[in-house]
């Protein structure tokens, strides 16, 4: 017969016509709320396979509530740090995820973000928005230029490199990363780029670029300890995961001008709440986990989590599973 899955959110239409054919789907069909716990752990019950999004927590209780039956768990997103991936290898449920699909688009907003807070382009709105545009004045609202600067990436993985090559032609002096994984050298003979130790990403970066997975290693990486070791112009972005940025440390560095500025795709938690105080500086823009949001690149995520899925409950080869 058909198999049972269940579907965390609305998805684009593109991909549920997909799964429609082949499954017995039951979902969650909130366009903008994350499904409540308890929903989660009752529907999920004997389901076959689970198609999810990055905001469920899918650890050991809710695969417990699934039970024996469940083959595969795909996620419409590049990160997989939300589901218990031990707990997975051990009951043999193959994980699904999206890479490649949201690469450009990740880059594209990673390079808006860095501009934006390169050139204090909020700021610079309010401004006219509040009747503070007084005249062209040759030292008002100043940013900081890309060319002749340093950028490192941390976290050189596809976005990271693509990012990378989207900078290459503003003039950058040099490009230097750290990575989980070292050096590659055919990005560096096409970049010019170099690999170094994380202090050394620290203490050379005018602008230092976020773009790592979330692991065991890279969580609260960005501490205090790691800003101390920053120029004090320097410009955080991060694109990747929250707590990948120890962000009480953050607020801290940004207030008291240990580096000079962040703009944050991805916080802790999210949503964040409004009363944050990273909302109140100047210095700091934060943005709702918008990477990888364009109709095309989410309707190629859904498509390809889709076919993660089917393939997953047929034992077939998936476009994009997860080495467990
Ligand atoms: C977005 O953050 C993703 O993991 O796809
Ligand atoms: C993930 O962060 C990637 O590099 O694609």
């Amino acid at each position: 017969g058909k198999s049972k899955i269940y579907i965390t959110r609305q998805i684009p239409s593109e991909a549920l016509e997909k799964l429609k054919d082949e499954c017995i789907i039951a979902q969650w069909k909130e366009a903008e709320s994350t499904v409540p716990r308890n929903e989660l752990l009752q529907n999920v019950k004997g389901i076959h396979g689970l198609y999810c999004l990055l905001t469920d927590k899918i650890d050991k209780e809710v695969i417990g509530a699934a039970g024996p039956n469940l083959k595969v768990i795909s996620t419409m997103s590049v990160g997989f740090n939300h589901i218990d991936l031990q707990t997975c290898k051990e009951q043999n449920i193959r994980v699904g995820y999206t890479p490649d699909v949201l690469t450009e688009t990740t880059a594209d907003l990673t390079v808006t973000l860095l501009l934006t807070v390169c050139r204090r382009i909020t700021e610079a709105v309010a401004a006219v928005k509040d009747g503070k545009w007084g005249t062209w004045s040759p030292l008002w609202m100043c940013g900081t230029s890309l060319k002749g600067s340093t950028v490192g990436i941390y976290g050189f993985g596809r976005i990271g490199i693509a990012t990378a090559r989207r900078l290459k032609p503003f003039g950058v002096k040099e490009i230097i990363y750290s990575t989980a994984s070292g050096s590659k050298p055919e990005i560096d003979n096409e970049l010019g780029s170099r690999y170094v130790e994380f202090s050394e990403l620290l203490e050379k970066s005018d602008f230092l670029l976020v773009t790592c997975s979330l692991t065991a290693d890279s969580t609260g990486i960005f501490n205090n300890n790691a800003f101390n070791q920053m120029k004090k112009n320097s410009i955080l972005i991060n694109t990747s995961r929250g707590e990948v940025v120890e962000q009480n440390d953050l607020i801290d560095a940004l207030r008291s001008g240990k580096i000079r500025a962040a703009g944050l795709d991805v916080t802790t938690p999210e949503p964040l709440p409004t009363d944050s105080e990273l909302l109140q500086l100047n210095n700091c823009i934060v943005l709702p986990h918008i990477g990888s949001a364009t109709i095309e690149t989410r309707t190629q995520m859904a498509l390809l989590a889709a076919e993660n899925l089917l393939s997953g409950l047929k034992g077939t080869e998936m476009p994009g599973e997860l080495k467990l």
